[in-house]
């Protein structure tokens, strides 16, 4: 299969591709998405296909407005609304009582549904232009890092897929937020691009999922399937390193051999001649960190590099999703400075 190269002004080839039962690479402001009609059982199947993704990790609906909630959820709470009034378009995907419109094969026989209305324009388009709820995941193959531009998708998706529709780089970076609400308190089972303290302004207090913050014992089932996996992993392993940014660089830079690889916050770049660094932003602008973390980790492939070590952000505002995906990187592999006497 030849992977087509789409722009903007497609919006009815895209769609197309979408009714026909096809694949589509998705522009959104997180991360790029590949979509499938989210009512076609046989291209949703395709999606975990072309991704190699394991059959038991549910995908999330894609929607253009509130207004299609009821028509894939059921029991939806005033809550619902009110964050969909806050925060939708955007980056915030929400667990909801699904309804039997939803073919089974979205949603791994769960009896929930993810839901989300992306902000990007293009992919609003074509959604509404298709007149169906698109299922997609990242735009990964399974276990490596989500793609932040088109580039990045067809590096992973080229020959897999009908066609991308290029809409730019991603002005988020990360994944959407993931939120219960079919539990009380509702609960946080993976932090993105909405700060959790956004969420916590609204419905008071949130639950934070256990597999956020720390590896999954072993046989133990998370709430949210994907989070069980090794995730946004490049080739080489990558130690996480946590604490005040001075004492992590000089932590790291004991370590520096000749194939290290190193991701810093700005502050810090001039501490690490000779080796392969990626600065992802400064240390006090997560929303740059996150915009960047992924194109980092990506950026190790293809090189001589045989180890990463990773400064990490503390978890507050969007530090808890950067922090999550380099810790999900490393496997949860992490030294913690702030523990250790200095
Ligand atoms: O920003 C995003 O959310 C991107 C863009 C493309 O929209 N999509 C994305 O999808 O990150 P994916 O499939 O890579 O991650 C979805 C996560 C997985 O961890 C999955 O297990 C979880 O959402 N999930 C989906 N449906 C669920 C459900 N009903 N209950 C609990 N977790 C669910
Ligand atoms: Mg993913």
């Amino acid at each position: 299969m030849k992977t087509r190269l789409l722009t903007g002004q497609d919006i009815e080839a895209a769609a197309a591709i979408l009714g026909d039962g096809g694949l589509l690479g998705i522009p959104t402001e997180t991360v790029y998405g590949l979509g499938a009609n989210g009512l076609d059982p046989e291209a949703v199947r395709r999606i975990f296909e072309a991704k190699g993704r394991p059959s038991d990790n549910p995908l999330i609906l894609h929607i253009p407005d509130a207004s299609w909630l009821e028509r894939y959820c059921h029991d939806v709470p005033d809550t619902a609304y009110t964050l969909a009034e806050k925060f939708w378009p955007g980056p915030l995907t929400m667990i909801l009582p699904r309804r039997e419109t939803v073919p089974d094969v979205v949603t791994c026989g769960l009896d929930t549904v993810g839901i989300r209305c992306p902000d990007h324009p293009v992919t609003l388009a074509v959604i509404r232009a298709a007149g169906v709820p698109t299922a997609a995941p990242s735009g990964n193959r399974s276990g490596r890092p989500s793609p932040t531009c088109a580039a990045h998708m067809l590096e992973d998706m080229d020959g897999r897929i009908d066609a991308i529709v290029d809409g730019g780089p991603c002005g988020v970076g990360v994944e959407s937020t993931i939120i219960d609400l079919t539990v009380t308190p509702p609960r946080l089972l993976r932090p993105g691009g909405l700060p959790l303290e956004a969420l916590e302004a609204v419905l008071g207090e949130v639950a934070v999922d256990r597999a956020v913050l720390s590896p999954l014992s072993a046989g133990e089932k998370p709430r949210a399937p994907g989070m069980k996996y090794r995730h946004y992993a490049p080739k080489a392993p990558v130690t996480v390193v946590t604490g005040e940014g001075g004492r992590t660089a000089r932590y790291i830079r004991e370590r520096l051999g000749k194939h290290t690889g190193v991701i810093c916050f700005d502050e810090y770049a001039g501490q690490f001649p000779g080796c392969a660094l990626q600065t992802i932003g400064s240390a006090r602008d997560p929303a740059e960190q996150a915009r960047r973390v992924f194109d980092a980790l990506r950026s190790f492939d293809g090189t001589s590099v045989e180890a990463i070590y990773a400064q990490c952000p503390d978890d507050a505002g969007l530090g808890l999703a950067v922090a999550n995906r380099l810790k999900k990187a490393a496997g949860f592999q992490i030294t913690a400075l702030e523990e250790v006497e200095p």
